[in-house]
């Protein structure tokens, strides 16, 4: 178990001042459905909304993705924060000073070094890249079209081919080497000695939006392999969030982002004055990026390579930005195989006139779709529109409806016959997604119940199925503990991680504190909170008497010693275990 970082009665009075409904408001848009409140999931992919926040217990459940938790996991989880970084963000929030002593930052610590050691490789790369000796590397940029401002602008870099250059520079600044490789900045090797994790490379300081230098992209200046290096995960980057050049592009008026994929793509149109572009880092384009993005545009230029992978790229993006309600428009990078090139080869406005061009997402899946199809023939003209009526089953009905004219006069087919395919199209997609959801639905809830959190849940299941009905008839009812204490001990749990939350439970409650989810999320990680919070919402669902917990804590009682009871509702496992104990026991009598 994790030490207590903060003290409970902080805690406590900070769950009292905060707003759930408040504070998930500022990720999620949520609509009030009588106690709830309803919004899109901000953890999983989805259409309709399943994530659920109930301001009575200020916690939240989603149906989907079985995502379950308090606010302060709510914000570790969204803003990539440990525990204490989220205590003092939202206590900032509530108008709370953090108490001066008693909380553990050595996490908070950790990072502030990583981010500080972040920042001096990032002045030692531009260094390097200036030395007269590495002149190949500035030429390297100067190639490829790039000012010093502009390079100066990004702080892009270069790290020599030496073993150890990076890493010593900064041991002589006072870094460990442990701190060096917890920062991706250095690699350990055989014999435990440690070496420069860039070598030989131009470097592309990844800024975060508070300005912190959070990781690094690494570019061979020739052809040889791998093209790029990037920082992996560490405690201040996680791959799949990072949006590159965010930190600039944020400012822009607009609220508009043209989205491309590679560094340089970036550069190149920031140089041009373009300067709301981004990329998203990491291999696919994930929800966590899409909510950033979301937070600081309204509408997105996907301007993706004219090729295979920027055409795949395209349409798994299209797929994650779909539920975030942006406007959406996909640019073809006509004339060049990306945005860097075509700015080079034609300039700025030409550029902005493909962004003109573009095509919102239905024209570009229509189009995509023509492509695929040889509609000089009867038979290819059938598959395509029966092709085309699956994508506007997925539209808004004035798009349905204006698209559905357009193709139907094209192609010489009645408008009445193409919107009946589209019907025939809508209540197959709806069955498909229902269907595909409920089988989701049901995987997350086995997850999280079963494995994920609780491994010895699947063998115990009559004694975790006690163990939790208890914790969730206490947490409701804190006076049934005080009534039943004396009747039963946390020693008669039988799975490890249900012991943890029912010490924690009577703690709270011999404390004097509410046993609401927030108490919890300090000793739990956001992920084992999924679990917290499933257990806790069993409570909507049982008897709620001091009866069925005696019955609980019977069972949990029987198994100890021995007694069988209720065979059928065991597992396989707990049936033997009991049935040999029975046999061990019977000679002594
Ligand atoms: P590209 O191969 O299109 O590279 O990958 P690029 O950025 O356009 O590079 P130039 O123009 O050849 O210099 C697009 C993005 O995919 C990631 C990088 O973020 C890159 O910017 N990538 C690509 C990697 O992380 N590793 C690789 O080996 C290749
Ligand atoms: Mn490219």
């Amino acid at each position: 178990m994790t030490a207590v970082k903060i003290s409970r009665d902080y805690v406590q009075a900070l769950h009292d001042r905060l707003d759930i409904e408040d504070v998930v408001s500022s990720y999620v848009s949520l609509k009030r459905t009588g106690r709830s409140l309803k919004g899109l999931c901000p953890f999983h992919n989805e259409k309709t909304p399943s994530f659920t926040v109930y301001p009575e217990t200020k916690s939240f459940y989603c149906f989907g993705c079985q995502a379950s938790g308090d606010i302060i996991s709510f914000t570790m989880r969204m803003e990539n924060l440990d525990y204490v970084e989220a205590v003092k963000q939202l206590a900032a929030r509530a108008g709370m000073p953090l108490p001066e002593e008693g909380f553990d930052d050595s996490l908070s610590k950790l990072r502030m070094r990583i981010l500080s050691a972040n920042r001096e490789a990032a002045k030692f790369y531009n260094a390097q890249l200036f030395a007269p000796q590495n002149s190949e590397a500035l030429d390297y940029f100067r190639e490829r079209g790039l000012t010093k401002q502009t390079i100066t602008h990004f702080g892009l870099g270069y790290a020599p081919p030496g073993w150890n250059l990076l890493t010593d520079h900064l041991k002589s600044l006072g870094y460990s080497e442990h701190e060096l490789v917890l920062a991706d900045l250095a690699k350990r090797g055989r014999n435990n000695s440690v070496y420069d994790a860039f070598r030989n490379r131009v470097i592309y300081p990844i800024i975060d939006l508070r300005g912190n230098v959070v990781a690094f992209g690494a570019r061979v200046t020739d052809d040889s392999k791998p093209k790029y290096l990037n920082t992996s995960d560490t405690p201040v980057y996680k791959k799949g969030n990072g949006v590159f050049a965010l930190n600039f592009a944020k400012n822009s008026s607009e609220k508009k982002l043209v989205l491309v994929e590679g560094y340089m793509d970036v550069i190149a149109l920031h140089q041009a004055g373009i300067t709301n572009a981004v990329a998203c880092l990491g291999t696919a384009f994930t929800t966590e990026q899409a909510n950033l993005l979301s937070r600081y545009a309204d509408e997105i230029y996907i301007c993706y390579d004219n090729d295979g992978a920027g055409k795949k790229a395209t349409a798994r993006a299209l797929s994650v930005l779909d539920k975030t309600g942006l406007r959406i428009k996909v640019v073809t990078m006509e004339g060049g195989k990306d945005a860097d090139e075509i700015i080079r080869k034609y300039g700025k406005e030409r550029f902005l006139s493909l962004l003109g061009k573009s095509g919102n997402e239905i024209e570009y899946k229509l189009n995509s779709l023509l492509s695929e199809h040889n509609v000089t023939t009867d038979d290819g003209k059938v598959k395509y529109l029966t092709a085309a009526a699956d994508v506007l089953a997925g539209c808004q009905p004035i798009d349905r409806d204006i698209y559905a004219s357009r193709l139907a006069k094209e192609f010489g087919v009645s408008k009445e016959s193409l919107s009946e395919q589209i019907k025939y199209a809508q209540s197959r997609l709806r069955k498909q997604y229902f269907a595909e959801k409920k089988k989701a639905v049901n995987k997350a809830a086995t997850d999280v119940f079963e494995g994920r959190n609780n491994p010895e849940r699947k063998a115990n299941l009559k004694a975790a199925n006690a163990e939790e009905t208890l914790i969730a008839s206490f947490m409701r009812n804190p006076d049934f503990y005080r009534k039943l204490k004396d009747e039963f001990s946390p020693d008669d749990y039988v799975t490890q991680f249900n012991k943890r939350i029912i010490t924690l439970l009577i703690e709270l409650i011999e404390g004097g504190f509410s046993t609401d989810l927030s108490m919890f999320a300090q000793e739990f990680t956001p992920a084992e909170m999924d679990t917290v919070g499933k257990i806790a919402r069993k409570g909507d669902t049982l008897a709620n008497t001091l009866n069925e917990c005696r019955d609980c804590i019977k069972i949990l009682k029987g198994l100890k010693d021995g007694g069988v009871v209720d065979v059928r509702s065991m597992s396989d496992e707990e049936y033997l275990r009991a049935f040999e104990k029975l046999r061990k026991k019977k000679p002594t009598e």
